[in-house]
């Protein structure tokens, strides 16, 4: 299965890649901020289009057209363009994220990042990989060297779950912070060693389900705000070298 899902994550990626730069329409969904491209579009219809025909009967729950066919124990859970705020403007950071879970548990994650030409991929239990290198998160355990990442939602302006208040405390314990517009990126990069730590307060499935599972194969650990074990159907993350975690959910915790 993983080597399919490789294949049509390459796929989508290739459509992304040849509309990056060149003109495409885009839409706003919830606000202004919030935008989406016919190349989000096209990527996912390719995508569908292949797990239809590949194996039919699985469900489906895709960022742009919803839930397709509800009932299988088998759901795709799809981001067909994650970075799409990047795209639209020219910075060449963004992703295709699919992860799948067999009966509610994830088996299988992948998450090429489109223009770096690099595919991070996991099955349950076998490991994470970019282009076949096993990765490993770090080892920093200490707060004050750290890097960090993190993203916003698209209502950040109203303030949700305290996003502003995190994001300041964070400012004041850690090494340094990065903001790169692809939460499945952010935690293929914790995965890979790079970043130690990545939180959001409020993600969706689709964000989640691949970036998951790579960081628990490479080692981390990903839980709620409370350290509580989380379901990519939760909204708040946070994922860990596992030596960063404690002091993480200390800084997470408002009063
Ligand atoms: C967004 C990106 C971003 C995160 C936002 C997401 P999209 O996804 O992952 O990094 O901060 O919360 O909505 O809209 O580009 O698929
Ligand atoms: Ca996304
Ligand atoms: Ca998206």
């Amino acid at each position: 299965m993983l080597d399919k899902v490789i294949a049509i994550a390459r796929e989508a990626g290739e459509i992304i890649r040849d509309g990056f730069g060149k003109n495409f329409l885009v839409e706003y969904k919830t606000n202004v901020s919030n935008l989406v491209t016919e190349i989000d579009k096209k990527s996912e219809a390719k995508i569908i289009e292949f797990v239809k025909k590949e194996f039919p009967g699985h469900s489906i729950l895709a960022e742009e057209s919803g839930r397709h066919d509800s009932s299988n124990e088998y759901l795709w859970i799809i981001d067909p363009l994650d970075g799409t705020t990047n795209f639209a403007h020219g910075l060449p950071i963004f992703s295709v994220s699919i992860g799948i879970q067999k009966n509610n548990e994830l088996i299988c994650g992948v998450v090429y990042d489109v223009m770096r030409d690099a595919m991070y991929a996991t099955e349950k239990g076998g490991g994470a990989f970019c282009n076949d290198r096993k990765l490993h998160v770090s080892i920093n355990d200490d707060i004050k060297k750290s890097v960090l990442v993190t993203g916003f939602p698209y209502n950040v302006h109203d303030n949700p779950d305290f996003a502003y208040e995190r994001f300041v405390a964070f400012l004041k314990t850690a090494g340094a912070i990065r903001r790169l517009g692809s939460a499945a990126i952010d935690m293929c990069y914790v995965a890979e060693g790079v970043f130690d730590g990545f939180w959001e307060v409020s993600l969706n499935a689709w964000d989640m389900a691949a970036g998951k599972l790579i960081v628990e194969e490479a080692g981390g650990i990903v839980t709620d705000f409370e350290g509580r074990p989380m379901d990519v159907f939760q909204k708040q993350i946070l994922a860990t070298n596992g030596k960063v975690h404690e002091i993480m959910i200390d800084t997470l915790r408002i009063s």
